[in-house]
């Protein structure tokens, strides 16, 4: 259960959390139109809160309105300013961050030109999504039976309301059946990605993870760990994975806001490597929390403060 906090940003009002309501006619219930984004504040050593890559999550909200023909009423410096207010107004010096971009009540039907396109800013405090014993030990994964969306039957790199329920489907599937977290495959039968993550592999000291064209969300922390990677002097290779290259790896691990770097120990009950977090990837998941919490500086045009 989210713990409340006191305060929601509504179009440019701070709402009391439990006024932050919406009409049941709001076309996104019904049709699944819209775009949100996923985003981490992280105290960090020197007792500032910052938000990690602000610009380019707000940035990516647009990209999203832009592939769904949505027209956020607010500009990007609004809503960046929205995320910061969001985490003072309720004394938050961590937490998670949720802008929503999303279709308003009015007209019912699919067409609904005319509805407002509403904006809203979320925050909750979040701590590790998959838990901090998956951040340590790793976890276990399983192939699913949903594919991902094929690219021209959706877009995979909006990061749309409707197309989760993809996700909700096979993360469901996962955890029925035992495991963490789902793999899902594309309609080609090449790896995709998590539910709510990017995933890399790790072989003979090389990484590689799905390219752009693959219908993948174009994740933020997918590129912070290659930029880390290539820093660290590890070769990543961006291309197809199919799911032997998986069982064989010598280590997987999965990217993500909320999943953070978390390692994979076991996909489709076959031990990844030695069954135990490998060392690129124990090197790299190191490097991302002293980069988010402050004890490496090495990318301050990263960070946002708030
Ligand atoms: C389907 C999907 N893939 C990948 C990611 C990882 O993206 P990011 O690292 O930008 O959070 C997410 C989370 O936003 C996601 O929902």
């Amino acid at each position: 259960m989210v713990e409340k906090v006191e305060k929601i940003w509504m179009d440019g009002q701070m709402v009391d959390w439990d006024q932050a309501n919406v009409h049941i006619l709001t076309h996104t219930i019904h049709y699944g139109l819209g775009a949100f984004e996923g985003i981490r504040a992280y105290k960090r050593a020197d007792g500032s809160t910052c938000i990690f890559r602000l610009q380019e999550h707000i940035d990516r909200l647009f990209d999203s309105c832009k592939l769904i023909l949505m027209q956020p009423e607010f500009t990007r410096e609004q809503l960046m300013a929205a995320c910061c207010d969001v985490l003072r107004i309720n004394k938050m010096d961590q937490g998670y961050l949720r802008p929503m971009i999303y279709v308003g009540d009015g007209a019912m039907g699919i067409y609904a030109p005319d509805n407002a396109h509403r904006s809203t800013v979320i925050a909750w405090k979040w701590g590790a999504y998959l838990g901090e014993e998956a951040l340590k030990n790793g976890i276990r994964a399983k192939i699913s039976s949903f594919g991902r969306h094929h690219i021209n039957v959706s877009l995979a790199k909006a990061k749309m309301m409707g197309q989760y329920t993809n996700s909700v489907l096979a993360k469901r599937e996962a955890k029925l059946g035992g495991y963490d977290e789902a793999v899902m495959l594309d309609t080609n039968g090449y790896v995709s990605e998590g539910t709510g993550e990017n995933i890399f592999l790790v072989k003979n000291g090389v990484i590689t993870t799905p390219d752009l064209s693959c219908s993948i969300l174009a994740g933020i922390t997918r590129d912070t760990l290659i930029t880390l990677a290539r820093e660290e002097g590890i070769a990543v290779h961006e291309g197809r994975v199919t799911r032997d290259q998986l069982w064989l790896a010598d280590e997987v691990f999965f990217t993500g806001t909320a999943a953070e770097v978390t390692p994979v120990r076991e996909v489709d009950n076959r031990s990844i490597g030695t069954g135990t977090v490998g060392p690129i990837t124990k090197r790299l998941q190191a490097r991302y929390f002293d980069i988010v919490r402050g004890s490496d500086a090495s990318h301050p045009e990263w960070l946002a403060k708030v």
